[in-house]
Protein backbone atom coordinates (compact mmCIF):
# COMPACT_ATOMS: atom_id res chain seq x y z
CA UNK A 1 0.00 0.00 0.00
CA UNK A 2 1.44 3.54 -1.05
CA UNK A 3 0.96 6.31 1.61
CA UNK A 4 1.43 10.12 0.87
CA UNK A 5 2.00 11.88 3.83
CA UNK A 6 1.97 15.55 4.18
CA UNK A 7 4.23 16.65 7.00
CA UNK A 8 6.06 13.51 7.32
CA UNK A 9 9.54 14.85 8.01
CA UNK A 10 7.84 16.30 11.17
CA UNK A 11 7.70 15.27 14.67
CA UNK A 12 4.65 12.49 14.94
CA UNK A 13 5.46 12.40 10.74
CA UNK A 14 9.18 10.87 11.01
CA UNK A 15 8.04 8.37 13.29
CA UNK A 16 5.26 7.25 11.86
CA UNK A 17 7.40 6.92 8.57
CA UNK A 18 9.27 4.25 10.52
CA UNK A 19 6.13 2.26 11.14
CA UNK A 20 4.74 2.73 8.05
CA UNK A 21 8.24 1.11 6.78
CA UNK A 22 7.90 -1.63 9.46
CA UNK A 23 4.29 -2.50 8.50
CA UNK A 24 5.92 -3.66 5.51
CA UNK A 25 3.79 -0.23 3.63
CA UNK A 26 5.16 2.19 1.05
CA UNK A 27 5.77 6.02 2.35
CA UNK A 28 5.84 8.46 0.45
CA UNK A 29 6.31 12.17 1.90
CA UNK A 30 5.28 16.04 0.86
CA UNK A 31 6.39 18.56 3.34
CA UNK A 32 7.41 22.64 2.69
CA UNK A 33 10.01 21.74 5.58
CA UNK A 34 8.85 25.03 7.33
CA UNK A 35 8.70 23.20 10.74
CA UNK A 36 11.33 19.78 9.67
CA UNK A 37 15.10 19.65 8.67
CA UNK A 38 16.02 17.62 5.71
CA UNK A 39 18.79 16.04 7.85
CA UNK A 40 15.42 13.81 9.19
CA UNK A 41 15.38 11.42 5.78
CA UNK A 42 19.37 10.63 6.40
CA UNK A 43 18.18 9.70 10.04
CA UNK A 44 14.84 7.97 8.94
CA UNK A 45 16.98 5.84 6.52
CA UNK A 46 19.50 4.92 9.29
CA UNK A 47 16.35 3.85 11.48
CA UNK A 48 14.62 2.00 8.76
CA UNK A 49 17.51 0.70 6.27
CA UNK A 50 15.16 2.42 3.68
CA UNK A 51 15.18 5.59 1.42
CA UNK A 52 11.90 7.22 1.65
CA UNK A 53 10.78 9.17 -1.36
CA UNK A 54 10.75 12.66 -0.58
CA UNK A 55 8.99 15.77 -2.48
CA UNK A 56 9.59 19.47 -0.43
CA UNK A 57 6.30 20.90 -1.84
CA UNK A 58 4.07 22.90 -0.20
CA UNK A 59 0.53 21.19 0.01
CA UNK A 60 -1.27 24.32 -0.80
CA UNK A 61 0.78 24.44 -4.37
CA UNK A 62 -1.99 22.41 -6.34
CA UNK A 63 -0.01 22.33 -9.94
CA UNK A 64 3.15 20.80 -7.77
CA UNK A 65 0.22 18.46 -5.90
CA UNK A 66 -1.59 17.24 -9.20
CA UNK A 67 1.98 16.16 -10.76
CA UNK A 68 2.88 14.33 -7.04
CA UNK A 69 -0.66 12.31 -7.04
CA UNK A 70 -0.12 12.02 -10.85
CA UNK A 71 3.05 10.24 -10.65
CA UNK A 72 2.95 8.23 -6.96
CA UNK A 73 -0.69 7.44 -7.51
CA UNK A 74 -1.28 6.53 -3.57
CA UNK A 75 -3.95 4.64 -2.00
CA UNK A 76 -4.24 6.43 0.56
CA UNK A 77 -3.13 9.51 2.52
CA UNK A 78 -2.31 10.65 6.16
CA UNK A 79 -2.15 14.59 6.67
CA UNK A 80 0.17 15.65 9.48
CA UNK A 81 1.21 19.00 7.35
CA UNK A 82 0.18 21.97 9.40
CA UNK A 83 1.04 24.95 11.58
CA UNK A 84 1.00 23.65 15.30
CA UNK A 85 2.24 26.82 17.73
CA UNK A 86 -0.71 27.98 19.78
CA UNK A 87 0.94 31.21 21.08
CA UNK A 88 1.70 31.74 17.15
CA UNK A 89 -1.75 31.18 15.66
CA UNK A 90 -3.01 34.36 18.53
CA UNK A 91 -0.25 36.88 16.81
CA UNK A 92 -0.57 35.02 13.24
CA UNK A 93 -4.67 33.87 12.60
CA UNK A 94 -5.28 34.19 9.20
CA UNK A 95 -1.80 32.22 8.39
CA UNK A 96 -3.32 29.40 10.51
CA UNK A 97 -6.08 29.31 8.62
CA UNK A 98 -4.73 30.11 4.98
CA UNK A 99 -2.54 27.08 5.96
CA UNK A 100 -3.95 24.57 7.52
CA UNK A 101 -7.57 25.28 6.18
CA UNK A 102 -6.50 26.47 2.15
CA UNK A 103 -4.10 23.66 2.47
CA UNK A 104 -6.58 20.66 3.39
CA UNK A 105 -8.71 21.94 1.31
CA UNK A 106 -6.92 21.55 -2.13
CA UNK A 107 -5.36 18.14 -0.66
CA UNK A 108 -9.07 17.25 -0.33
CA UNK A 109 -9.62 18.58 -4.34
CA UNK A 110 -6.86 16.75 -5.37
CA UNK A 111 -7.29 13.37 -3.94
CA UNK A 112 -10.69 13.53 -5.25
CA UNK A 113 -9.68 14.14 -8.99
CA UNK A 114 -7.22 11.49 -8.48
CA UNK A 115 -9.89 9.04 -7.03
CA UNK A 116 -7.91 8.61 -3.71
CA UNK A 117 -10.67 9.09 -1.13
CA UNK A 118 -8.87 7.51 2.06
CA UNK A 119 -7.67 9.46 4.56
CA UNK A 120 -6.35 9.83 7.84
CA UNK A 121 -6.31 13.30 9.62
CA UNK A 122 -4.49 14.79 12.55
CA UNK A 123 -6.65 16.57 14.96
CA UNK A 124 -6.09 17.06 18.72
CA UNK A 125 -7.59 16.87 22.23
CA UNK A 126 -7.93 20.85 21.61
CA UNK A 127 -11.17 20.32 20.05
CA UNK A 128 -13.08 19.06 23.27
CA UNK A 129 -12.20 22.67 24.94
CA UNK A 130 -12.77 22.47 28.18
CA UNK A 131 -13.90 19.03 28.33
CA UNK A 132 -17.26 18.46 29.69
CA UNK A 133 -16.24 15.63 31.55
CA UNK A 134 -12.96 13.15 31.76
CA UNK A 135 -11.74 10.81 31.11
CA UNK A 136 -13.29 12.26 27.79
CA UNK A 137 -14.96 9.78 24.86
CA UNK A 138 -15.34 10.33 21.82
CA UNK A 139 -19.41 11.33 22.08
CA UNK A 140 -17.89 14.55 24.76
CA UNK A 141 -19.76 17.48 23.20
CA UNK A 142 -16.49 19.86 21.15
CA UNK A 143 -15.48 22.77 23.21
CA UNK A 144 -14.82 26.27 22.66
CA UNK A 145 -11.24 26.47 21.15
CA UNK A 146 -9.06 29.45 23.11
CA UNK A 147 -6.78 29.87 19.80
CA UNK A 148 -7.09 30.11 16.13
CA UNK A 149 -4.91 26.41 15.95
CA UNK A 150 -7.04 25.07 18.12
CA UNK A 151 -10.13 26.21 15.34
CA UNK A 152 -8.53 24.99 12.42
CA UNK A 153 -8.73 21.43 13.86
CA UNK A 154 -12.01 21.77 15.07
CA UNK A 155 -13.24 23.71 11.82
CA UNK A 156 -11.43 20.90 9.96
CA UNK A 157 -13.32 17.93 11.36
CA UNK A 158 -16.08 19.70 10.45
CA UNK A 159 -15.46 19.85 6.39
CA UNK A 160 -14.11 16.75 6.60
CA UNK A 161 -17.28 15.23 8.13
CA UNK A 162 -19.24 16.82 5.86
CA UNK A 163 -17.30 15.76 2.62
CA UNK A 164 -17.75 12.41 3.52
CA UNK A 165 -21.77 12.70 4.07
CA UNK A 166 -22.40 14.46 0.86
CA UNK A 167 -19.99 11.25 -0.92
CA UNK A 168 -20.28 8.16 0.87
CA UNK A 169 -17.01 6.65 -0.74
CA UNK A 170 -14.58 8.61 0.98
CA UNK A 171 -13.15 6.48 4.06
CA UNK A 172 -11.74 9.22 6.78
CA UNK A 173 -10.44 8.85 10.26
CA UNK A 174 -9.91 11.73 12.38
CA UNK A 175 -7.14 11.28 15.02
CA UNK A 176 -7.74 13.04 17.99
CA UNK A 177 -4.05 13.46 19.72
CA UNK A 178 -3.57 13.92 23.30
CA UNK A 179 -0.07 15.07 24.19
CA UNK A 180 2.42 12.98 22.40
CA UNK A 181 6.16 13.15 24.05
CA UNK A 182 9.36 11.07 23.52
CA UNK A 183 11.24 9.88 20.97
CA UNK A 184 12.52 6.60 18.41
CA UNK A 185 14.58 4.34 20.99
CA UNK A 186 17.75 5.23 18.71
CA UNK A 187 17.91 8.93 19.88
CA UNK A 188 17.93 9.75 16.35
CA UNK A 189 14.89 11.35 15.13
CA UNK A 190 12.63 13.43 17.97
CA UNK A 191 11.14 16.87 18.93
CA UNK A 192 13.16 19.57 17.41
CA UNK A 193 10.93 22.62 18.70
CA UNK A 194 12.46 25.99 17.33
CA UNK A 195 13.11 28.67 19.80
CA UNK A 196 12.12 28.87 23.51
CA UNK A 197 9.70 25.61 23.79
CA UNK A 198 5.79 26.30 24.64
CA UNK A 199 4.92 22.26 25.33
CA UNK A 200 6.16 20.98 28.86
CA UNK A 201 8.48 18.13 27.60
CA UNK A 202 11.06 19.96 25.85
CA UNK A 203 10.76 22.28 27.87
CA UNK A 204 12.17 20.55 30.68
CA UNK A 205 14.67 18.68 28.49
CA UNK A 206 16.12 21.52 27.78
CA UNK A 207 16.22 22.72 31.00
CA UNK A 208 18.20 19.25 32.02
CA UNK A 209 20.74 19.42 29.21
CA UNK A 210 21.42 23.32 30.08
CA UNK A 211 19.82 25.52 27.43
CA UNK A 212 17.31 26.71 30.16
CA UNK A 213 18.05 27.93 33.85
CA UNK A 214 14.67 26.56 35.10
CA UNK A 215 10.97 25.36 34.42
CA UNK A 216 7.96 27.11 35.12
CA UNK A 217 5.33 25.39 36.57
CA UNK A 218 1.76 27.21 35.08
CA UNK A 219 -0.01 27.34 38.13
CA UNK A 220 -0.08 25.13 41.10
CA UNK A 221 -4.09 26.02 42.19
CA UNK A 222 -6.35 23.81 39.61
CA UNK A 223 -8.84 21.62 40.93
CA UNK A 224 -6.26 18.63 40.71
CA UNK A 225 -4.60 16.48 43.31
CA UNK A 226 -1.32 18.50 43.89
CA UNK A 227 -2.85 21.84 41.86
CA UNK A 228 -0.66 21.39 39.01
CA UNK A 229 -2.26 20.74 34.98
CA UNK A 230 -3.25 17.56 34.21
CA UNK A 231 -2.59 15.77 30.78
CA UNK A 232 -2.50 12.52 29.09
CA UNK A 233 0.64 11.87 27.83
CA UNK A 234 1.66 9.58 25.11
CA UNK A 235 4.65 8.02 23.63
CA UNK A 236 5.40 9.04 20.05
CA UNK A 237 5.88 5.73 18.79
CA UNK A 238 2.61 4.49 20.24
CA UNK A 239 1.31 7.09 18.03
CA UNK A 240 2.44 6.56 15.23
CA UNK A 241 1.84 2.95 15.16
CA UNK A 242 -1.95 3.97 15.78
CA UNK A 243 -1.68 5.66 12.38
CA UNK A 244 -0.91 2.58 10.76
CA UNK A 245 -4.19 0.30 12.74
CA UNK A 246 -6.16 3.28 11.49
CA UNK A 247 -4.88 2.43 8.11
CA UNK A 248 -6.22 -0.98 8.42
CA UNK A 249 -9.49 0.65 9.40
CA UNK A 250 -9.80 2.56 6.11
CA UNK A 251 -9.27 -0.94 4.30
CA UNK A 252 -12.32 -2.16 6.17
CA UNK A 253 -14.88 0.19 4.25
CA UNK A 254 -16.08 3.80 4.17
CA UNK A 255 -17.15 6.05 6.33
CA UNK A 256 -15.92 8.22 8.56
CA UNK A 257 -14.47 7.56 12.10
CA UNK A 258 -12.97 9.66 15.01
CA UNK A 259 -10.61 7.84 17.56
CA UNK A 260 -8.55 9.49 20.64
CA UNK A 261 -5.21 8.58 20.39
CA UNK A 262 -4.21 8.18 24.35
CA UNK A 263 -3.51 6.26 27.25
CA UNK A 264 -6.16 7.17 29.60
CA UNK A 265 -3.52 8.14 32.56
CA UNK A 266 -3.73 11.80 33.29
CA UNK A 267 -0.41 12.96 34.71
CA UNK A 268 0.39 16.34 36.46
CA UNK A 269 3.14 18.37 35.69
CA UNK A 270 5.18 17.64 38.94
CA UNK A 271 4.25 13.92 38.14
CA UNK A 272 6.14 14.60 34.74
CA UNK A 273 8.95 16.66 36.60
CA UNK A 274 9.30 13.39 39.17
CA UNK A 275 9.40 11.07 36.91
CA UNK A 276 11.83 12.53 34.58
CA UNK A 277 14.37 12.94 37.44
CA UNK A 278 13.72 9.19 38.37
CA UNK A 279 14.16 8.10 35.02
CA UNK A 280 17.24 10.19 33.62
CA UNK A 281 18.50 10.99 36.96
CA UNK A 282 18.85 14.70 36.12
CA UNK A 283 17.69 17.50 38.69
CA UNK A 284 14.74 19.80 37.37
CA UNK A 285 14.56 22.79 39.02
CA UNK A 286 11.69 24.62 39.40
CA UNK A 287 9.59 27.81 39.88
CA UNK A 288 5.84 28.37 40.12
CA UNK A 289 4.10 30.76 38.24
CA UNK A 290 0.72 32.07 37.42
CA UNK A 291 -1.66 29.79 35.16
CA UNK A 292 -1.46 29.89 31.45
CA UNK A 293 -4.25 31.88 29.79
CA UNK A 294 -6.54 29.65 27.38
CA UNK A 295 -4.87 26.22 29.83
CA UNK A 296 -7.44 24.05 31.38
CA UNK A 297 -6.80 21.79 34.46
CA UNK A 298 -7.22 18.29 33.44
CA UNK A 299 -7.51 16.20 30.18
CA UNK A 300 -7.13 12.51 29.38
CA UNK A 301 -8.50 10.12 27.09
CA UNK A 302 -11.13 7.43 27.47
CA UNK A 303 -9.01 4.80 25.02
CA UNK A 304 -11.30 2.62 24.61
CA UNK A 305 -12.73 3.23 20.98
CA UNK A 306 -9.55 2.87 19.84
CA UNK A 307 -8.78 -0.26 22.05
CA UNK A 308 -12.12 -2.29 20.30
CA UNK A 309 -12.27 -0.75 16.80
CA UNK A 310 -8.65 -0.18 16.04
CA UNK A 311 -7.20 -2.77 18.17
CA UNK A 312 -4.41 -0.64 18.87
CA UNK A 313 -3.57 0.98 22.36
CA UNK A 314 -0.45 2.64 23.74
CA UNK A 315 1.97 0.49 25.51
CA UNK A 316 4.91 2.46 26.67
CA UNK A 317 4.46 3.91 30.53
CA UNK A 318 5.68 7.76 31.82
CA UNK A 319 9.18 6.47 32.40
CA UNK A 320 9.62 5.17 28.48
CA UNK A 321 8.91 8.56 27.08
CA UNK A 322 10.54 10.66 29.39
CA UNK A 323 13.55 8.23 29.20
CA UNK A 324 13.42 8.38 25.20
CA UNK A 325 12.72 12.05 25.07
CA UNK A 326 16.10 12.42 27.35
CA UNK A 327 18.24 10.31 25.13
CA UNK A 328 16.92 12.20 21.99
CA UNK A 329 17.64 15.67 23.85
CA UNK A 330 21.12 14.39 25.03
CA UNK A 331 22.63 12.68 21.91
CA UNK A 332 21.41 15.69 19.71
CA UNK A 333 21.02 18.85 21.76
CA UNK A 334 21.17 20.92 19.15
CA UNK A 335 18.04 19.37 17.00
CA UNK A 336 18.84 17.99 13.45
CA UNK A 337 21.76 20.44 13.66
P1 LIG B 1 5.44 19.30 13.07
O1 LIG B 1 5.44 20.78 12.91
O2 LIG B 1 6.68 18.65 13.58
O3 LIG B 1 5.04 18.61 11.67
C1 LIG B 1 4.22 19.24 10.72
C2 LIG B 1 4.96 19.18 9.38
O4 LIG B 1 4.16 19.79 8.37
C3 LIG B 1 6.29 19.93 9.40
O5 LIG B 1 7.31 19.07 8.96
C4 LIG B 1 6.09 21.09 8.43
O6 LIG B 1 7.28 21.43 7.75
C5 LIG B 1 5.00 20.56 7.53
N1 LIG B 1 4.12 21.57 6.91
C6 LIG B 1 3.45 22.59 7.52
N2 LIG B 1 2.73 23.27 6.60
C7 LIG B 1 2.93 22.67 5.42
C8 LIG B 1 2.44 22.91 4.10
N3 LIG B 1 1.62 23.92 3.82
N4 LIG B 1 2.84 22.07 3.11
C9 LIG B 1 3.68 21.04 3.35
N5 LIG B 1 4.18 20.77 4.57
C10 LIG B 1 3.80 21.58 5.59
O7 LIG B 1 4.19 18.91 13.98
P2 LIG B 1 3.81 17.53 14.64
O8 LIG B 1 3.94 17.70 16.10
O9 LIG B 1 4.49 16.42 13.97
O10 LIG B 1 2.25 17.50 14.31
C11 LIG B 1 1.73 16.84 13.17
C12 LIG B 1 0.24 17.11 13.07
O11 LIG B 1 -0.38 16.68 14.27
C13 LIG B 1 -0.11 18.59 12.93
O12 LIG B 1 -1.21 18.72 12.07
C14 LIG B 1 -0.47 19.00 14.34
O13 LIG B 1 -1.34 20.09 14.36
C15 LIG B 1 -1.14 17.74 14.86
N6 LIG B 1 -1.09 17.61 16.32
C16 LIG B 1 0.10 17.70 16.97
C17 LIG B 1 0.14 17.61 18.36
C18 LIG B 1 1.43 17.72 19.11
O14 LIG B 1 1.39 17.92 20.32
N7 LIG B 1 2.61 17.60 18.51
C19 LIG B 1 -1.05 17.41 19.08
C20 LIG B 1 -2.25 17.30 18.37
C21 LIG B 1 -2.26 17.41 16.99
C1 LIG C 1 -0.91 22.60 24.27
C2 LIG C 1 -1.87 23.45 23.49
C3 LIG C 1 -2.83 22.56 22.72
C4 LIG C 1 -2.07 21.58 21.84
C5 LIG C 1 -1.11 20.78 22.74
C6 LIG C 1 -0.26 19.80 21.97
C7 LIG C 1 -2.07 25.56 24.76
C8 LIG C 1 -2.98 26.40 25.55
N1 LIG C 1 -2.59 24.36 24.36
O1 LIG C 1 -1.67 21.82 25.16
O2 LIG C 1 -3.69 23.34 21.90
O3 LIG C 1 -2.96 20.70 21.18
O4 LIG C 1 -0.24 21.70 23.41
O5 LIG C 1 0.61 20.51 21.11
O6 LIG C 1 -0.94 25.92 24.45
N2 LIG C 1 3.31 23.58 31.34
C9 LIG C 1 4.07 24.20 32.31
N3 LIG C 1 5.22 24.82 31.93
C10 LIG C 1 5.64 24.88 30.63
C11 LIG C 1 4.85 24.24 29.64
C12 LIG C 1 3.67 23.60 30.03
O7 LIG C 1 3.74 24.17 33.49
O8 LIG C 1 6.69 25.48 30.34
C13 LIG C 1 2.09 22.85 31.75
C14 LIG C 1 0.80 23.37 31.12
O9 LIG C 1 0.24 24.37 31.92
C15 LIG C 1 -0.04 22.09 31.06
C16 LIG C 1 0.99 20.98 30.86
O10 LIG C 1 2.22 21.52 31.30
O11 LIG C 1 -0.68 21.87 32.28
C17 LIG C 1 1.12 20.54 29.41
O12 LIG C 1 1.35 21.69 28.60
P1 LIG C 1 1.65 21.59 27.03
O13 LIG C 1 2.76 20.63 26.80
O14 LIG C 1 1.84 22.97 26.52
O15 LIG C 1 0.34 20.94 26.42
P2 LIG C 1 -1.21 21.38 26.56
O16 LIG C 1 -1.38 22.54 27.45
O17 LIG C 1 -1.99 20.18 26.89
Amino acid sequence: MKILVTGGAGFIGSHTIVELHEAGMEPVIVDNLVNADREVLHRLEKITGKETVFYEADIRDREKMEEIFSREKPDAVIHFAGLKAVGESVAKPWEYYENNISGTLILLDVMKKHDCKKLIFSSSATVYGDPAFVPITEDCPKGVCTNPYGWTKSMLEQVLTDIQKADETWSIVILRYFNPIGAHKSGLIGENPNGIPNNLMPYITQVAVGKLKELHVFGNDYDTPDGTGVRDYIHVVDLAKGHVSALRKIEEGNGLFIYNLGTGVGYSVLDIVRNFEEATGKTIPYVIDPRRPGDIAACYASPEKAKKELSWEAKYGIRDMCADAWNWQSSNPNGYR
